[in-house]
Order: C-alpha cells, then structure tokens, then sequence
C-alpha cells in the first residue's frame, strides 16, 4: 500500500535539474525570496544540486560549486554553498539541515578543503548551529566590467575535512560569487 508522503522520513537527493521553475516551486515567485537584492550583487549559479522532496513537491533545495579563491594571497580552491531554500510552510522542521547535509557530503568528495557561504545577518546563528563558522576578514568578490566589490553579506566557512584550519587573512574570491 502506498504510503502518505508525511508518514515517510524525508531524505536529501541529488537533483538532475535546477532551474528557476524549481526555485519558485520552493519559495514562490518573489522578486527577492533570499532577501539580498539591495546588495545589487550578481550571482553564479550553482552546478550540483540536493534537493527534498515530499510526495512530488521539492520544498528544499542546497546547491554547491567549485571556486578558485585566494586566502592572504595564496590560491586555493572551496566549495561554495548557494541558494539554500526550504519552502515558508515546512521551515524549522530540520530541512535545510538535513539539505545542506546531503550537499555536504557530496562536498567532501570534491577536494577542497573547505565549504564558504554568504549569508544575511539573521541567519549567521542558525549556520553557526549547524556548524559554519562566521570569518570576521574582508572578503572580495568579482563583479561584471571587471569590478571586484567586498561582500557586504557575512561569509562563513565550515571545514569539509578533520584537522582542516582556514588561515587567516583577507580573502579573495577569483569569481562572483555563489
Ligand atoms: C534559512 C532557511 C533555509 C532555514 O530553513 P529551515 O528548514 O527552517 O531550517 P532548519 O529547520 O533546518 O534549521 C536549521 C538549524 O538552525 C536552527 N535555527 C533556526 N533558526 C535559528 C536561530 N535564529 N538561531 C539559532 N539557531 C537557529 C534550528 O533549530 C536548526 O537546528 P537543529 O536542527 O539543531 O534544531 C529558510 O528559512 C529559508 O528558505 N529562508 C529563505 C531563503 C534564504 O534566506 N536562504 C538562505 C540563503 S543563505
């Protein structure tokens, strides 16, 4: 018998696709559903994709990409985390947890060493409960006509490995950022 999508704990699953359709699925149609607009910042979008689904309606989503970035002015490479989304009616139910673990995951496979975000103010605690750690550095980022402007959002980083320890000082990014 099938069983009720509520009655069924919910799982993170890659996406095959991530488009704005799925974005609205998740958030609504809004203008500013992540509420950065008045950053004016251009964003990359993101190339995998984690999503959760209850019955067919996605109503979580984390996306993650690779960046070339520079610490103190060494090159390295992160993992950035972006567009994170759990649709208003099903939030504080651990979704974005339980998303952002899953894309995670994946992460640890890449490579680097670390995973970064931006995020609004507001919401540094809730990164901080799950484990992200707010950098107090400027941080730089790319922009079109060659503009490089310093993120006006909080950047937080989480070690994707045991024994990883971002360094300090400022922090470039060598793309817009995610
Ligand atoms: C931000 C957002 C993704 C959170 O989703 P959510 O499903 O409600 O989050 P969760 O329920 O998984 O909460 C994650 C953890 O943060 C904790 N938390 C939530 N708000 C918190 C706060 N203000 N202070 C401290 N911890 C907080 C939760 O208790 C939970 O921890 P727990 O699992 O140990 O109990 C959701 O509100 C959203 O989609 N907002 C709009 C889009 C957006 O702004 N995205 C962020 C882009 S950076």
């Amino acid at each position: 018998m099938p069983q009720h999508p509520s009655s069924v704990a919910p799982a993170a699953v890659r996406l095959l696709q991530y488009t704005r359709a799925e974005q609205d699925e998740i958030l609504g149609g809004g203008d500013d559903p992540f509420g950065v607009a008045a950053t004016g910042l251009r964003w990359l979008s993101k190339e995998d994709h984690f999503g959760v689904r209850q019955g067919d309606r996605l109503v979580a989503h984390a996306g993650l990409l690779r960046l070339s970035v520079s610490v103190d002015d060494i090159e390295t490479q992160v993992v950035g985390v972006g567009g994170v989304a759990v649709a208003p009616d099903v939030r504080g139910q651990g979704l974005a947890r339980l998303v952002i673990a899953a894309a995670l995951e994946h992460a640890r496979t890449m490579g680097p060493r670390h995973a970064i975000l931006f995020c609004r103010p507001p919401l540094v605690p809730l990164y901080q409960r799950l484990g992200w750690h707010p950098l107090d550095e400027d941080v730089r980022v790319e922009q079109p006509e060659n503009r490089l402007v310093t993120m006006p959002l909080r950047t937080m980083v989480t070690p994707l490995h045991d024994h990883a320890h971002w360094p300090s000082g400022p922090v470039r990014l060598f793309s817009l950022p995610m």
